[in-house]
């Protein structure tokens, strides 16, 4: 789970009954049956109301949006945004635009039920001046089609990931065997030729049209076979954008978060990046990272820099401090500076960690330090 997102902490559904009375009816002992489409449903109702003060309908015959995988996936997005150095104090009606309420969405959908019922949920909770919402009349209608001459910061995509009846089946039997929680979805939502790999493929054709007109294209990816015949098309295109593919796992279940962009992020935000990508057996990137910046005496800034006065990392400090020497005056290698610190950026996203210096500082001294870090994996 993301680091940010607040179902880290599991609710505690005894006060989350306390603002929905069907909740309280389905506890036993405290606990729910999440192999029942509807606890898990009230479930989520109810935790829109606690933690966002919303109160969404969702229709029984419709998927049940699990909210912390929701949620984790914006909060990716957002770090998608930091990277690129956007400001996304703007305003993004689906479950995403309820629940990041500093963002404006577009949001469209095909169905005319859940259409609808979007609609209400939006006027309900008077969200209309933030969410315009689109019925779409075909599949034949390009999906990027609201984007305007002005363009968007980010597109965020929850496909059909099925490409047929048969294949729920055969992937619901294959689950079922493996996993207790509750696999409901309706067949018109989660059904389209081709699976998610066909949708998604329409969005990258669209995207290389409309290149920098979105800063970040992104999707859920739901099944790991979908990732690679993906990666495999942004690959091709002209030109060819940054790809990110962030993992993103809520209890048992496994999504991925792919993302592209054909902006060009170094330029953007004046400052060179590098990349440090961590292996599969550190499970957790960002405690690991704070584990290793606490050895090294790195402290993390309220606005979200770290800050060093040492290069603690470096061989001939190390050997000083251990003679219990005191450190070197001129710590970095930087020439130019009458600063004593050095501080910088270090955003995870998924397995890669982006590392950019702040301004006045020597890119060597950053490059050492995430050898350093290299040396440690
Ligand atoms: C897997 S569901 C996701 C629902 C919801 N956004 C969520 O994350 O829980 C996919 C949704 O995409 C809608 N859909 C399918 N094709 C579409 C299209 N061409 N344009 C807009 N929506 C579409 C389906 O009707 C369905 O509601």
């Amino acid at each position: 789970m993301h680091r940010r997102n607040r179902y880290n902490t599991p609710p505690n559904y005894k006060l989350v009954a306390k603002v929905s009375p069907e909740l309280s009816l389905l506890l036993n002992d405290g606990q729910l049956d999440f192999t029942s489409n509807e606890a898990v449903r009230v479930l989520n109702r109810a935790l829109l109301k606690a933690d966002f003060n919303l109160n969404v309908d969702i229709p029984s015959v419709n998927l049940c949006p699990t909210i912390a995988n929701r949620l984790d996936y914006l909060h990716l997005v957002e770090d998608l945004l930091d990277a690129a150095s956007i400001s996304y104090r703007t305003r993004p009606v689906s479950i995403y635009d309820m629940l990041h309420d500093n963002w404006t969405f577009i949001a469209t959908e095909i169905d005319p039920a859940s259409y609808e019922s979007a609609h209400g949920n939006v006027a309900t909770n008077g969200l209309n001046d933030q969410i315009q919402l689109f019925q779409i009349e075909s599949q034949n209608a390009p999906l990027l089609s609201f984007v305007k001459e002005t363009g968007c910061t980010a597109i965020v995509c929850n496909p059909p990931f099925y490409s047929s009846t048969k294949d729920i089946c055969s992937r619901k039997a294959e689950k079922r065997s493996k996993s207790r929680t509750n696999l409901e979805y309706s067949a018109s939502e989660s059904i389209y030729p081709g699976g998610e790999v066909a949708f998604i493929s329409r969005i990258i054709e669209e995207s290389e049209q409309l290149r920098e007109k979105i800063t970040w294209y992104t999707s859920l990816v739901g099944l790991k076979d979908s990732i690679r015949p993906l990666q495999e098309k942004l690959e091709l295109l002209v030109p060819r954008p940054t790809i990110k593919v962030m993992p993103s796992q809520i209890g048992k279940t496994k999504r991925w978060v792919l993302a592209w962009t054909f902006h060009n992020l170094r330029k953007r935000s004046h400052a060179s990046v590098i990349e440090l990508i961590l292996p599969e057996n550190i499970t957790d990137p960002k405690e690991w990272l704070d584990q290793q910046f606490a050895k090294l005496g790195i402290t993390a800034l309220p606005d979200g820099h770290y800050q060093t006065s040492y290069c603690s990392w470096n061989r001939k400090f190390q050997r000083l401090q251990s003679k219990n020497v005191l450190p070197p005056e001129m710590p970095f290698q930087s020439k130019d500076t009458l600063s004593l610190e050095m501080q910088f950026q270090a955003l995870v996203m998924g397995r890669t960690v982006e590392f950019r210096e702040s301004e006045i500082h020597n890119r060597e001294d950053l490059n050492s330090l995430v050898n350093h870090l290299r040396r440690k994996i």
